[in-house]
């Protein structure tokens, strides 16, 4: 059974109430609940891990290594700024997709550099709630897989 690991970085946790006009009013459970019926129309499985901390990100990314076919990740502000989580989705085989609820290539400068995406099968970013979707679909088309 084809295994997503959806993980969201920091801050994602205040999602409902965080800067309601950038990132919309669902609540981060919001957005798993339905990415997880979503991945189901696949007939994909799906967990979810969100952490404020680079080193849980990064040990869930090593713990994801021969146990989830893909990762689709929000990885926050540290989608800007973290090496270190750039070189341990280097090192996971599976399919990566990098996702975003605003777009940052139209917010402030210091979000245009995703250091993430060059490690990434593709990014999505825009789309509001309908972005972790978008980013199942990717996986999905990746893995060469229609809805169940
Ligand atoms: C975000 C965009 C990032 O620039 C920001 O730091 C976030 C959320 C998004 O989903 O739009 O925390 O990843």
């Amino acid at each position: 059974m084809t295994s997503i690991l959806l993980l969201s970085g920091p801050n994602l946790n205040l999602l409902g109430t965080r800067e309601p006009a950038v990132y919309g009013t669902d609540t981060l459970d919001d957005h798993v609940a339905r990415a997880t019926k979503w991945a189901a129309s696949y007939g994909f499985t799906l967990e979810h891990l969100q952490s404020n901390h680079e080193g849980v990100l990064i040990d869930a990314i090593h713990a994801a290594r021969g146990h989830h076919d893909a990762i689709v990740m929000n990885a926050g502000a540290f989608t800007h700024t973290s090496w270190a989580i750039h070189d341990a989705l280097a090192a996971f085989e599976g399919v990566i997709v990098e996702v975003h609820l605003s777009n940052p290539a139209a917010r402030e400068p210091f979000r245009h550099t995703s250091v993430l995406a060059p490690v990434a099968h593709g990014s999505i970013a825009g789309f509001g709630r309908n972005s972790y979707l978008l980013g199942i679909d990717a996986v999905a088309q990746l893995l060469g897989r229609s809805p169940a």
